[in-house]
């Protein structure tokens, strides 16, 4: 996998990191501080080297003028160990400027010293035979064994210092959340809009389909009464009749899958209690909740559970099921277990995986217990407030 910072290629094995150009990225990116480091020097030029009345006028304006600079060449050099674009924030002036401050006051010299130890020091241990020719040969030899054995340490020295320097840089210019509270938001819209089509689809259903499938039936059930029971007329009515009736059946059945009215008007436990009741594996339902919870928490648990007692049914072969949900410390936790076979993996399919796409949006968190051979337990952590 390609790394797109220097923090990231830390994580990789050994070699394929030493051979990689991110040590080298990471010691050109602190060797660049020579330049904010000419902009202190212009500054203290200006200070120093003009006369009495007129330094109070030229050091400050030296500064003024070296700040956008300087911050240009922060993001344009960020890239050598973050390749990861930057996002645009409001208040991108401030910061920018805030981040040269910082840079030209301390993290210069903080980036060339760490050059200097770490690079300069095992090159000079290599070079000792050269650099000092007054030590025995020896000596010399054993230096440069040393050297060449910090090069490793001396490449990983750098590439955290970089990467931790190119993190700082980011956290100050494009702090985390100015762009995923937005991200989040809109996926939280995407989901109230989902809930809200939804709704919209039960209601038609319910109300337009179910009453026509309720009026067929009532129909052929009067029909059949007026006809002379051994007639053949009369059996195929009442096949007619029975696959009505199943048909009714099937579309309750998917208009709660849509969206469960008991969940809107009577609650979580409620819902919960309805849909462990249609289980044809026996559940027991356990749950204490204050009142009513956030309409998001409820919807998500909902879906939680009806997917993991859906589950339990299809693949689990587990004799009994238990739901529970309890409120600790601001969060809803749900647990529903069987004593099943086990062995689910959100790999094989789209439920559960569907399940911690819901959660996360609401900040929420699914566990997986399941090892071959079972028990099962999904557990679900969902924020209340
Ligand atoms: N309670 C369970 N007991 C045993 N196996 C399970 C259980 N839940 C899920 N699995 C396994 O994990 C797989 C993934 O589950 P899921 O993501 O819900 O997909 P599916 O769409 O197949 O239900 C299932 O195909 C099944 O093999
Ligand atoms: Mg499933």
């Amino acid at each position: 996998m390609l790394n797109r910072t220097a923090l990231e290629a830390l994580t990789r094995r050994p070699l394929p990191f030493l051979g990689s150009a991110w040590p080298w990225r990471c010691v050109a990116y602190l060797l660049a501080s020579v330049v904010p480091g000419a902009a202190v020097g212009f500054v203290a030029a200006a200070t120093l080297l003009v006369p009495e009345p007129l330094r109070v006028l030229t050091g400050p304006a030296a500064l003024a003028v070296c700040v956008l600079p300087v911050a240009w060449f922060e993001r344009w050099r960020l890239r050598l160990v973050d390749g990861v674009p930057l996002p645009e924030v409001p208040d991108r002036r401030r910061r920018e400027a805030g981040l040269a401050v910082m840079t030209l006051l301390a993290m210069w010299w903080i980036d060339l010293l760490m050059v200097a130890f770490t690079v300069a020091g095992p090159l000079l241990l290599v070079l000792t035979p050269v650099v000092q020719p007054t030590v025995t040969p020896f000596a010399g030899a054993a230096a440069s064994v040393v050297g060449v054995l910090l090069v490793p340490v001396a490449a990983y020295t750098v590439t955290a210092w970089g990467g931790a320097r190119g993190a700082m840089v980011r956290a100050v210019l494009a702090p985390q959340g100015s762009e995923l509270s937005e991200v989040l938001r809109s996926r939280a819209r995407l989901v109230d809009a989902f809930e809200m089509e939804r709704r919209r689809i039960e209601r038609d259903l319910h109300d337009g389909a179910q009453q026509r499938l309720v009026a067929l039936s009532m129909t052929l059930g009067m029909a059949r009464l007026d006809l002379p029971e051994s007639s053949d007329a009369s059996r195929l009515i009442g096949l007619a009749h029975d696959e009505a009736k199943q048909a009714l059946a099937e579309l309750r059945e998917l208009i709660r899958g849509v969206h469960s009215p008991i969940l809107t008007d009577r609650g979580l436990a409620a819902a919960v209690r309805d849909v462990a009741g249609r289980s044809p594996v026996p559940v027991d339902v356990d749950i204490e909740v204050p009142g009513r919870l956030p309409v998001p928490v409820e919807v998500t648990a909902y879906y939680v559970v009806s997917e993991a007692l859906a589950n339990l049914a299809k693949h689990s072969g587990a004799t009994r099921g238990a739901v529970t949900g309890r409120v600790e410390r601001g969060h809803l936790v749900v647990e529903v277990r069987d004593d099943g076979a086990g062995g689910a993996d959100p790999a094989k399919g789209t439920g559960l995986t569907g399940l911690a796409d819901r959660l996360s949006v609401v900040g929420g968190r699914l566990s997986l217990f399941s090892p071959v051979g079972g028990p099962t337990l999904v557990r679900v952590e969902i924020p209340c407030a």
